[in-house]
């Protein structure tokens, strides 16, 4: 992953986003805001508001620590990109390099932002908007009163552990796992390099007898998805281990999966492909994420090498959320 983080969701999510720290980031890396400062660029439309962030995240050295966009005031108003650095660029600068990738000039120049002596995390999990990825909603304990506590909703504090939704990659999976569970019942799912466990917690919610496994290779990270568990009262249904890989006995004994789920970088995904595909039962379908666009087509040809079919592909704010089948 990049070292910033932006989520950008496509048609069917919330159109709020928000900034969140790096994947396989702790809070510990995480610079306290004191340390940051804030370009801040606004426009009234919406795509350009998304060019503009997956340019600054993906196109212009360097890239932002942390990014956010989101609507100022609610639905209709100006969207707000705010670029979080701890050595920002000359915002001259920034705004001609953004004209230049983009081909047009930005409505306004991008400008120095004044931002509170705040502590990261608690800036985060303030402005972190609930995000809608398909019948779930993902939302921090601050919007638990305007989130509709039904089985979509999850509780995800941000910035424990990678996976509050506001990124694309977890967006991407959860939009698959949604598709996919309202025409499949699995029985038998692990959700590989879990961090929060948000994609876990999605499966029990939308497939209530499956058995659930997840696993990460940051004992923190299983830690922090123990407690999501409990917190969204699925704890009975999902086990978690510390792994790499499918290297715990565990993950191999409960059998071979009907669902698979790992949003980690192309590098371990290629890896794994062999013992990922061993893990999975015929016509049992498999997600990959956090792969870059560019990444996507090579790790198609190692899972087709290992015995899978493409079904589908979704790309999301300049990162490719697969979905294959295995033969
Ligand atoms: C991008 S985060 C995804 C977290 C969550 N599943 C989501 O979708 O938001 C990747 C996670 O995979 C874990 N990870 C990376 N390589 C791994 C490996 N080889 N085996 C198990 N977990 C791994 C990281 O520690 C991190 O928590």
């Amino acid at each position: 992953m990049t070292k910033n983080s932006v989520d950008q969701t496509a048609g069917t999510g919330s159109s709020q986003i928000g900034a969140v720290p790096s994947a396989n980031e702790s809070q510990d890396s995480v610079p306290a805001m004191a340390d940051l400062a804030a370009i801040l660029i606004e426009t009234e439309e919406r795509d350009l508001a998304r060019s503009i962030s997956g340019a600054l995240e993906n196109l212009i050295d360097p890239a932002p620590d942390a990014l956010s966009i989101f609507e100022s005031n609610g639905p209709g108003s100006p969207w707000r990109i705010t670029a979080y650095y701890q050595e920002p660029p000359d915002p001259a600068a920034l705004t001609k390099d953004l004209e230049a990738i983009l081909g047009q000039s930005l409505p306004e120049p991008a400008r120095l932002e004044d931002i509170p002596d705040l502590n990261w995390v608690a800036m985060s999990q303030a402005a972190l908007p609930p995000v809608q990825a398909g019948r779930f909603t993902i939302h921090g304990s601050h919007d638990r009163h305007r989130v509709p506590q039904g089985p979509g909703a999850i509780l995800i504090e941000a910035g424990e552990a990678f996976g509050t939704a506001h990124h694309a990659t977890t967006y991407g999976c959860l939009l698959a796992i949604d598709k996919l569970t309202r025409n499949n019942h699995f029985r038998n799912v692990l959700d590989l390099g879990c961090g929060t466990g948000v994609l876990a917690i999605a499966v029990a919610r939308a497939n209530p007898r499956a058995k659930i496994l997840a696993s990460d290779i940051d004992p923190g990270s299983v830690d922090v998805a123990k407690t999501n568990f409990q917190a969204n009262r699925v704890a009975n249904r999902i086990r978690a281990y510390v792994a790499a890989g499918l290297g715990h006995p565990a993950l191999r004994r409960e059998g071979r999966y009907d669902l698979l789920i790992a949003n980690i970088l192309a590098g371990p995904l290629i890896m794994l492909a062999r013992d990922v595909s061993h893990a999975v039962v015929p016509g049992g379908y498999l997600v990959l994420s956090g792969l870059l666009n560019d990444q996507a087509d090579e790790i198609v040809a190692h899972y087709r090498a290992a015995g899978f079919m493409l079904h589908e592909k979704t790309r999301i704010a300049g990162w490719t959320t697969l979905v294959l089948v295995r033969l």
